[in-house]
């Protein structure tokens, strides 16, 4: 299925079946980011906006918020959000040769998760495109690490409860159910959905490839609930976590 029918799909039913990166923020480094960046004259791109989640953090923010996404679905359910200075784009915005707005600052969240990296790839090209001389992004996309300590914390909490790792059921660790060449890239099943995930040196070495230069890498941190039901109480740091860039 390709982006924009998997998206229109979902998005009479986004906001429930979405995580929802901004209200498990449990550092609150999204609404950091977005103090650190605010600008009353600057124009904000919110690259693949979905149904419009950080509309709430960007519209005060900035003069103007131009947001665009593959999904005309997604983008009605954005448009029924109140606020006076959006303006909406609809673009598959791995398109090459797409003619981009110039702005100041672009916000990507979990977006660049395609399982083509030649796709992720102009995705982040194209960030670098949009941004005006001085500008600034704050891109966000899945950590394999993460991916990979939430499985070894599966397997140790069964471990703790005596269930050794061949017992466990395996439609619980069905993530990597696809080809070796799928895994070792990161590209996990996500909810039957194929989404890349990475790790830090890969985005080390990516983002130069665009053009993006790598300033400040951080953890959107959230708790462990959102990976499992009902974790168990000893269960804390280190979270589950998004990796979060700041490049311009
Ligand atoms: C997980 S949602 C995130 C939405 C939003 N950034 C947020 O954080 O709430 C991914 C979004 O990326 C959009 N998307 C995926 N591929 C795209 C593409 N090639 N061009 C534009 N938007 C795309 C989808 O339509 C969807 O709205």
């Amino acid at each position: 299925m390709d982006q924009r029918t998997h998206w229109n799909t979902i998005a009479p039913v986004y906001q429930d079946e979405i995580f929802d990166v901004f209200a498990n923020d449990r550092k609150g480094i999204l609404r950091k980011c977005f103090r650190k960046y605010a600008n009353k004259q600057h124009i904000a791109f919110d690259f693949g906006c979905g149904i419009g989640k950080a509309f709430r953090f960007l519209s005060p923010a900035f003069k103007k918020v131009i947001a665009m996404d593959i999904s005309d679905r997604c983008l009605e359910e954005a448009k029924n959000k109140e606020y006076h200075n959006l303006h909406f784009g609809l673009a598959d915005l791995s398109d090459e040769h797409l003619s981009l707005p110039r702005v100041d600052f672009v916000f990507c969240c979990n977006v660049i998760m395609l399982p083509d990296p030649d796709k992720n790839l102009s995705m982040f090209r194209n960030i670098k495109k949009s941004l005006k001389r001085g500008g600034s992004a704050v891109i966000v996309v899945p950590s394999l690490e993460s991916y990979l300590f939430s499985a070894w914390r599966l397997i140790d909490w069964y471990r703790h409860e005596g269930t050794q790792p061949e017992a466990i059921d395996r439609s619980e660790l069905s993530g990597f159910s696809g080809k070796i060449t799928d895994i070792l890239q990161g590209i996990v099943t996500i909810n039957e959905v194929s989404t890349k995930h990475y790790t830090e040196p890969e985005l080390h070495t990516l983002l130069p490839r665009a053009g993006l230069r790598l300033r400040n890498l951080h953890k959107v941190e959230y708790t462990w609930d959102t990976e499992f039901s009902q974790p168990p109480a000893w269960m804390k740091e280190p979270y589950p976590w998004d990796w979060l860039m700041e490049c311009n």
